[in-house]
């Protein structure tokens, strides 16, 4: 099992998770209901060529375990929101709605909008009030997301259940000789750890090495749902895979099948499928696949092993239709545009630190909503360099895993510990891992936007702890 992976948990991390684990009462997870797909949010196009949607950011209650109810928080529903599905080049309009108690931002992760747009921090939607959205497609086909980010509670509201997926297409994805029949062989499948009481349910209360090392869960939900099924064509069907765990490093795998080909990366189509076997995602992280059930005997699951030491049986799906779709694994994708680095104007360095008492921080600093931390000019290229301070060092602070996240513009990655990073990252990214120890080096146009924008570790304790810095693009 998970050689590489485990290897760089410490025994001190190891034994506190150990520890946090055993106390836990095992959640009798109610396995076996079909798979919730979530609803593809209705839109209208007004005259002035506006595509308009809504979202009401509400209160609900779940009963995740047959006759035990939590108090959820979701969009337009009890738990997770609609899949929002816009087009390149389309004009979009989303009002969101706060029926919550309390404040929330709506932020479109891995969008490429203007600043006002983001939903970062600073668009705060005060409860009973709404905030609107506008901006135009200008993407290449994408699977996003979109989740609260109020500062200090973004953890919080993720965990209680804000949290959507946000997918783009374009002229060349609806050409792509690929499954893209939603909710049939094209699924979006929303990955969360949560760790369930003796209540059945979950509530959002981390304690100091929760912030620390992460929230681990002892259980996986798959858009809402405990170890769900769902029949699937006998065929290729399409995975769009995301990682909306708080803080926990999901490697997935799939048992009955020995391998899959993943073709997209968290801001659009890789230039060609690349087999893997098993692959690792961070919070935040999405990856579209392709499993290919062609014959298949069997049911196919979704194995999702965490750096908290645990494995859970995600999802299965079971071969039952026949196949629609057909697939070559051997046929190019897009061309991805490489950005070279004499290109880059300036690099800029990131020092990711946990100290004492939580403090998370970036360059010494943890996050202040009245400093801006870098200024880029509009359209430079840039390079980043990232490093995770956490490893080789002393007690408990050592090697914990960190992800980094760019708000505006998404990113490739030019190497990692100097050398060229896996196939399956090597496309557009907006989030990329950060293991301890690592030097990751990334490289970027900033053509977005003017105004200001966040990056940060997306691991949403250590972002609500600090680890977040702001970003001004200026002309
Ligand atoms: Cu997905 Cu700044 O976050
Ligand atoms: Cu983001
Ligand atoms: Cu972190």
């Amino acid at each position: 099992m998970f050689v590489g992976f485990h290897a760089r948990i410490t025994e001190a991390f190891f034994f506190v998770l150990l520890l946090a684990i055993l106390a836990m009462p095992t959640a009798a997870a109610g396995p076996g209901g079909e798979l919730p797909v979530p609803p593809l949010l209705e839109s209208e196009i007004t005259e002035d060529g506006i595509r308009r949607f809504l979202l009401t950011a509400d209160e609900g209650s779940m009963e995740f375990i047959a006759g035990h109810t939590t108090p959820t928080l979701g969009y337009n529903g009890s738990y997770l929101g609609p899949t929002i599905r816009v087009r390149r080049g389309e004009d979009v309009s989303i009002r969101v709605d706060n029926a919550l108690a309390e404040p929330t931002t709506v932020h479109w992760h891995g969008a490429d909008v203007p600043a006002e747009a983001d939903g970062g921090p600073h668009q705060v939607i005060p409860s009973g009030q709404s905030w609107t959205a506008d901006f135009r497609v200008r993407q290449p086909a994408a699977t996003l997301w979109y989740h609260p980010h109020f500062k200090g509670t973004t953890a919080k509201q993720v965990y209680e259940g804000l949290a959507g997926m946000l997918i783009i297409d374009d002229a060349i994805s609806d050409t792509l000789p690929l499954p893209r029949n939603y909710g049939v062989d094209d699924l979006p499948i929303i990955l969360q750890d949560r760790r369930f009481d003796r209540s059945g349910g979950f509530s959002y209360r981390p304690r100091m090495p929760d912030i620390m090392h992460g929230y681990f869960g002892n259980a996986m939900l798959v858009n809402g749902a405990l170890e769900p099924r769902k029949d699937v064509p006998a065929g290729p069907v399409r995975l769009r895979l995301m990682n909306g765990s708080n803080s926990t490093f999901l490697r997935l795998s799939f048992g009955g099948l020995e391998s899959f080909h993943v073709i997209a990366t968290d801001g659009g189509f890789l230039e060609a499928p690349v087999e893997m076997e098993r692959l690792i995602l961070s919070p935040g992280e999405r990856c579209e696949v392709i499993i290919d059930l062609t014959g298949a005997s069997g049911p196919v699951t979704l194995l999702t092993e965490t750096n908290g030491g645990d494995a859970f049986e995600a999802v299965t799906f079971q071969p039952s239709d026949p196949a629609a779709a057909v697939w070559n694994p051997k046929d190019a994708l897009v061309t991805v545009d490489t950005i070279h680095e004499s290109e880059s104007a300036k690099t800029r360095r990131f020092e990711m630190r946990s100290a004492m008492g939580a403090r998370m921080t970036i360059n010494g600093r943890t996050m202040s909503m009245d400093r801006v931390d870098q200024r880029i000019r509009l359209g430079d290229t840039e390079i980043w360099e990232i490093v995770n301070r956490d490893g080789g060092g002393m007690g408990m602070m050592m090697n914990q895993p960190h992800n980094f996240h760019l708000h505006a513009v998404q990113f490739r990655i030019l190497d990692i510990n100097g050398e060229a990073p896996p196939a399956h990252m090597d496309g557009w990214k907006d989030t990329v891992q950060v293991w301890p120890g690592d030097t990751v080096r990334i490289i970027a146009r900033f053509d977005s936007y003017p105004g200001l924008y966040m990056f940060h570790c997306h691991l949403l304790e250590h972002e609500d702890n600090g680890m977040m810095g702001q970003f001004a693009v200026v002309e």
